[in-house]
């Protein structure tokens, strides 16, 4: 779909469908609310009159007959209470507006912005909205594909100035085609997208989108004594892969970020090996791997004035005559050893040699990002991304960077005390800190990798797949934290 900027009156706009939000108790009597309800013979307050137009969010109203209005079709959807409009409402209606269209064959439509929100940040919400509702994982069907496409949104402003809309848009789009992106590699199977088939797809994007990429296989590993990511790896016929991606800006900076993804591109669990319900969702393990890259493509083009490595630990976690067995003992990169009591927490095994790694190459400021356990769906189910570390200010920063892209990110608690849970009687950690504050051992482990660098932690194993269509949202994968981390890299 492609998004353009417009500078006509919305009732000029020649498409097949008009999108107009509509407040709770709004009644058409000035703005473009009354010169729609003029322009299409009193619609609106015919509507409000009986009751069939409230304006509470979630609402849509669909009119084939607009009068005096170009578009052929009005889309009327609640926008819920005008004090609480914000952006990421803007996002989701823009969703909710192209999903719905989509499904009633519309080609083109507008979106009208009535807001008094900045121009450019609606502008690239709205984007950011469509061009992600849109994704649909129907690669794999060969019979009954979605059929219809939506070629065009327009996006029009007759008082802004159309420079900051296309700005807003360009920027939107950026972002949506990363998490577009990785939402489609996070939805590949595991027999397809393998660590070496990972590579080999970030070698790409690092070739379209000019960023420096070094992928090292299991010998250089073996020479950085990554005993715990390799430990992970050995059970598997498919080599494991380190991904690196670096972005330099142009006139340098004393900063580099670093964002340490998890890309176990699938979980049986290994040894310690999980129940087969639902296990076929464990292709989706590699989404905090996936979302680096698409954060890294994003920042490619966005170009914003810090350094950037991601750093990506691919592997697959599976059972198998030379795979690790719970009790053994591996030394990670940092020489610390590490008793792996169960093989299914590989998540932080790998992590750990993955942050030191992104340390060794100059990291001043870390953030993972993991599926990497199922207490978190406990503790926050699948509305909020936890965020833990060392760095309050780096946390404090997530945090807001998530509040102003629609991703919501709450700090659970890191204290010292829940070291005890993960010491070793033979080594010095051990993988599992027992059923309590599964999230919080899980984070903590890592900690003991990242030593003095600002560190924060996101896992995303809540959040990273929608179990329902939703309006504006499509079963699978989400793309989770994309929009959080470009934000927070690239202002
Ligand atoms: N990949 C899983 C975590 C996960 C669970 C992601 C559900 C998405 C949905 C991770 O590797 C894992 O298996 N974690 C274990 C840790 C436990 C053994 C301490 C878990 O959460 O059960
Ligand atoms: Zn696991
Ligand atoms: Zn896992």
């Amino acid at each position: 779909m492609e998004v353009k900027a417009d500078s006509k009156k919305f009732y000029e706009i020649e498409c097949d469908a008009l999108v107009v939000g509509v407040h709770e108790g709004e009644r058409p009597v000035q703005g473009a609310l009354f010169e729609i309800d003029q322009r299409a013979g009193g619609i609106i307050t015919s509507l409000i009159e009986t009751g069939e137009l409230t304006g509470k969010s979630g609402e849509s109203v669909y009119i084939h007959n607009t009068g005096e209005i170009k578009a052929r079709r009005l889309l009327l959807l609640g926008a819920g209470k005008p004090d609480d409009l914000n952006i990421n409402i803007v996002r989701k209606m823009a969703g909710t507006a192209a999903r719905t269209l989509r499904s009633k064959k519309v080609r083109s439509f507008a979106f009208l912005r009535r807001s008094q929100l900045s121009l450019d940040e609606s502008a690239q919400a709205a984007t950011e909205g469509a061009l992600l509702a849109l994704f649909d994982p129907d690669k794999y069907h060969t019979s009954d594909k979605t059929e219809n496409h939506i070629e065009t949104m327009i996006l029009a402003t007759t008082e802004g100035d159309i420079q900051e809309l296309k700005y807003g848009i360009e920027r939107g789009r950026i972002i949506a085609e990363a998490s577009n992106f990785a939402r489609d590699i996070i939805n590949e199977p595991g027999n397809v997208m393998t660590p070496s088939e990972l590579a080999r797809k970030t070698e790409e994007i690092a070739r379209e989108f000019g960023l420096e990429i070094d992928v090292l296989d299991e010998t250089r590993m073996k020479e950085l004594g990554m005993g715990a990511l390799l430990g992970v790896a050995q059970g598997s016929a498919e080599p494991a892969k380190l991904i690196v991606l670096r972005y330099a800006p142009k006139f340098g900076s004393n900063e580099t970020i670093a964002v340490v993804g998890k890309a176990v591109t699938f979980d049986t669990g290994g040894i310690s090996i999980k129940p087969a319900d639902g296990m076929e969702k464990m292709k989706y393990d590699m989404a905090g791997g996936a979302t680096t890259i698409a954060v890294m493509r994003a920042i490619a083009q966005l170009k914003p004035s810090v350094n950037v490595i991601g750093v990506i630990p691919a592997t697959e976690n599976m059972p198998g005559g030379r795979a690790q067995r719970p009790g053994d003992i591996v030394r990670s990169m940092t020489g610390k050893t590490i008793e792996v009591i169960n093989t299914d927490a590989e998540g932080r095994l790998i992590l750990a040699d993955a942050v030191a790694y992104a340390r060794k190459l100059g990291a001043t400021k870390i953030v993972d990002l993991a599926t990497l356990t199922g207490a978190v769906s406990i503790a926050l189910g699948d509305v909020y991304v936890a965020v833990l570390g060392t760095d309050q200010a780096w946390i404090d920063e997530i945090i807001a960077a998530g509040r102003k892209s629609g991703e919501k990110i709450w700090q659970l608690p890191l204290d010292k005390e829940y070291r005890e849970q993960i010491k070793s009687e033979i080594a010095d950690i051990k993988n599992v800190g027992g059923r309590k504050a599964g999230t919080i051992t899980g984070a903590y482990f890592i900690r003991e990798f990242v030593e003095d660098t600002p560190w924060a932690h996101l896992d995303i194993a809540g959040t990273a797949w929608n179990e329902s269509n939703k309006p504006h949202l499509s079963i699978g994968p989400t793309g989770i934290c994309v929009r959080t981390l470009v934000n927070l890299i690239c202002g």
